[in-house]
């Protein structure tokens, strides 16, 4: 352990913090996520010869220790990856509905929705697929052993972590949560408030992800023991689970999205996440609106992005699911007639009627918990990685024998036609609940290419908001050239179909709030948006981290400066 926090130390001389000068830029691998931690184990595998795949799934398993409200082993996530211009895909390793599922689980026998029971039960849990996409990811393209890449998470895990004062808040925050669903005293169950610098371990997890390191993902699917204890833990609490749905988990590899824009080729998440589509649309609708034109952080700038935002979401809401299960129109979704003539009605002087809109009454956006990490290394290689519990520590059940908290997926599928999920979300049949089948997601790790070379990594959590959040960054840097820690910090704005409102950032100013008052829009203030972390390129085969130190903890590092 000591030669550990030795080589952690070393790293640490060779680069340096969140302030960086601008011509500082680096060119032997950079990784950019939500804590501290999980960024200098990252930044440790790169040091230590491994690639941007090996540095991802270390990275993986240290948020899984040090961010337990959204970095997991219970919950599931996409992966996208470039090798080179030609040679880019995805992995989805998103969680599966068990085999015992039905359409109208979450209804009543008045076919009304029983409330939270898709947030708050066992029914709740989806079957886990972290472990197996990492497991899948560095079985094709990893380099350093397996096992190497979880050690430092077991010694975090050992060790336990000091708590900073917003962890401290949040694990506060959810106490009675806990209380409710676990019935053991589990590691975040305090008689006292948690105070900034108190510490957690984890010594059960730490000896469960030991296991993992030595029997690879087998163990967590397979063992008749570890399987039967996640079932029970699920089972006690009103679920469906049986071990069975941890033995047939499975993996896809998945062609990613690909779409030309401004001379930069996007390549995103396809479904089950909506991710890559929405953003394609987006970005295809931006080129048609001539948004170049526009001023950055205008109340026309909003409008257009609102009036984008309420058809692209639309969309998503009638044709997108999981596409092992329904036919997605994709080619269609994204051709360039088919846009121009979605898009041709939008005005500037007025915002859209809402004429098609079904009602359903849903409770403001709140803080919701995802996180996204971004990696390259010197050989330009990139991951970008979103992962998720869906809610804050998921459904907040902890599989108590190996402290490692189950995520509460089933909420982002269509629990009934029209009636909107947490996120404010209306489904339809495409993401109705059936057996095995992935819910539809809004996770959107993403990269960009010019002349076929990498020059963007990114990602956000925010459920709904995240396809907005990512497009957002994305125009502030590429198209309005903003750089990259700029177009992170930069004010952002969220707008979904339905509700029928904007929702703006409290930095963005009342001037622009007032002119889209004009326009007829609904504005709602909310706090935050997003928590990006991402990496850009300078120049040539240099590049810069940028993460949200505003809105986050996070931070990145890179290996080596070179000016
Ligand atoms: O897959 C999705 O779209 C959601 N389950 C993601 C949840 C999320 O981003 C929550 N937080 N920030």
């Amino acid at each position: 352990m000591k030669a550990f926090g030795l080589i952690i130390s070393t790293i640490l001389l060779f680069s340096c913090e969140n302030k960086k000068e601008i011509d500082v830029c680096y060119n032997q691998g950079i990784v950019s996520s939500t804590k501290p931690e999980a960024t200098e184990i990252g930044l440790d595998i790169l040091a230590r010869g491994g690639n941007a795949f090996d540095a991802a799934v270390a990275v993986n398993f240290a948020l899984a220790v040090a961010y337990p409200r959204a970095g997991n082993i219970g919950g599931g996530g996409f992966a996208v990856y470039s090798i080179d211009g030609n040679n880019f895909g995805a992995l989805d390793f998103r969680e599966t509905a068990p085999a015992a599922s039905s359409e109208n689980m979450f209804l009543d026998e008045n076919e009304d929705v029983i409330k939270d029971k898709s947030l708050k039960s066992g029914a709740a849990v989806a079957v886990p697929g972290t472990v197996k996409g990492m497991f899948e990811l560095h079985k094709k393209f990893g380099k350093l052993p397996w096992k190497i890449l979880l050690e430092p998470s077991i010694t975090l895990a050992e060790k336990g972590l000091e708590l900073s004062k917003d962890e401290a808040e949040i694990i506060n925050k959810f106490q009675d949560d806990f209380k409710e669903v676990n019935q053991s005293k589990i590691p975040m169950l305090n008689e006292y408030k948690w105070q900034e610098g108190d510490s957690i371990r984890y010594p059960k997890l730490a000896n469960f992800l030991n296991e993992i390191a030595n029997n690879g993902c087998e163990y967590f699917y397979n063992d008749s023991t570890v399987t039967a204890q996640i079932t029970k833990a699920i089972n006690k609490h009103g679920g469906i689970f049986s071990s069975t749905d941890l033995n047939n988990y499975h993996v896809v590899w998945r062609d990613a999205i690909a779409i030309d824009f401004y001379g930069y080729r996007l390549i995103s998440m396809p479904p089950p996440s909506s991710g890559g589509i929405a953003l394609g649309q987006l970005i295809k609708g931006a080129e048609i609106l001539r948004i170049d034109t526009m001023r950055p952080h205008s109340a026309e700038l909003y409008h257009a992005y609102t009036e984008l935002a309420r058809r692209v979401y639309a969309d998503r809401a009638t044709y997108l699911g999981d596409p092992d299960f329904i036919e997605i129109p994709k080619s269609q979704l994204l051709d360039d007639a088919y846009l121009q003539d979605r898009f041709s009605n939008i005005s500037f002087d007025a915002k859209s009627a809402s004429i098609d809109i079904k009602e359903g009454k849903v409770s403001s956006i709140e803080s919701f918990e995802t996180t996204h990490f971004s990696v390259i290394d010197k050989n330009g290689q990139a991951v970008s990685i979103t992962t998720t519990l869906n809610g804050h520590f998921g459904s907040k059940i902890m599989v108590e024998e190996y402290q490692f908290f189950l995520n509460n997926e089933m909420d982002d599928f269509s629990s009934k036609p029209g009636v909107p999920n947490q996120f404010g979300l209306i489904g339809s049949s495409a993401n109705a609940i059936a057996p095995n089948k992935r819910m539809l997601s809004s996770m959107t790790p993403t990269i960009v290419h010019k002349d076929g070379e990498v020059v963007l990594v990114l990602g956000s959590p925010g459920g709904s908001t995240i396809i907005m959040t990512v497009f957002q960054t994305l125009v502030n840097n590429l198209i309005f050239k903003m750089p990259l820690q700029e177009a992170v910090n930069a004010p952002k704005m969220h707008a979904q179909w339905l509700p029928d409102k904007i929702y703006l950032e409290e930095s963005v100013g009342d001037t622009i709030s007032i002119s889209l008052q004009k326009l007829g829009h609904e504005i709602e203030r909310i706090p935050f948006l997003g928590k990006m972390n991402c990496i850009g390129k300078l120049h040539d085969s240099c590049f810069v981290g940028a993460a949200d130190s505003i809105r986050s903890e996070g931070n990145w590092l890179g290996l080596n400066p070179y000016r």
